[in-house]
């Protein structure tokens, strides 16, 4: 009853000659391709992105944005820009921001709600590292992480997102959590929504992130509570990409 979402983080990849036939690689691929698909392309490609896949079924999203709506913020992007520039999506507080860029759970919180307030849908991305899961702190680390933006936002708002459960010891490394390993936290993410709200509960999509692959999809897409998957090395290729996307049904 929840339909599959896979979405694209370029990261800071591309430039506009390869984003071209990315771009219109994967939107003139998706025959057959049945789950809801997201490409979310640096900062100053978003136009190029919003023109490519215009009238397309493959919507646009952006990779962070700013904790603050205008100013004197030199180098930020405001929620009202990316809705501008054509965006439907943002991720919020992937691992990236939270460790190389200091994004505590109240800055992420604060993304998440003016996000929402824009009309955007957050992607809030969550998990631990792999000292965290050495230590027997995964749910604890991933509750925490869900629970200060719910306690932000309330359960419903939570439900107007996706999630994005990425172990950070996966991303980027060739390391994916098993498909077992996946489930039992999305699960464990489902669970806690629905002790504030079962209906939420029931409709959020769960995305797993790490190291997706051709290869791996399928399987993990297969688990009952992953609905989906957040890309990023395979997304920069376009065969591996649309495989992905297949594999989601
Ligand atoms: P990866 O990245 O697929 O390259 O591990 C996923 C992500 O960081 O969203």
């Amino acid at each position: 009853m929840r339909k599959k979402l896979v979405a694209a983080n370029w990261k800071m990849h591309g430039d506009l000659r390869t984003n071209e036939g990315l771009l219109a690689g994967v939107a003139n691929g998706l025959d057959g391709v049945s789950c809801d698909v997201v490409i979310c392309p640096p900062y100053p490609y978003l136009a190029q992105g919003a023109s490519v896949l215009k009238g397309t079924s493959v919507s646009l999203g952006a990779q962070n944005v700013s904790e603050h709506t205008s100013g004197a913020f030199t180098g930020e992007v405001s929620v009202s820009m990316l809705v501008d520039v054509g965006c439907r999506y943002v991720l919020i507080g992937h691992s990236e921001r939270r460790a190389l860029f200091g994004e505590s759970d109240q800055v992420v919180a604060t993304k998440f709600e003016l996000a929402l307030s824009a009309g955007l849908i957050p992607v809030l991305c969550v998990g631990e590292t792999a000292a965290e899961r050495k230590a027997g702190d995964t749910l604890a680390v991933v509750s925490r992480q869900i629970r200060s933006v719910m306690d932000r936002v309330g359960v419903l708002a939570i439900g107007s997102g996706v999630v994005a459960y990425e172990p950070v010891w996966a991303i980027g490394t060739g390391l994916t959590a098993s498909p077992d390993q996946a489930q039992e936290v999305h699960a464990a993410i489902r669970a806690l929504v629905a002790g504030a709200d079962p209906l939420v509960a029931q409709k959020l999509r769960i995305l797993y992130g790490g190291s997706v692959k051709p290869q791996t999809a399928s399987e993990l897409f297969a688990q009952e509570d992953v609905d989906g998957g957040l890309i990023g090395g395979a997304s920069l290729v376009v065969g591996d990409f649309l495989a992905i996307c297949q594999a989601a049904v």
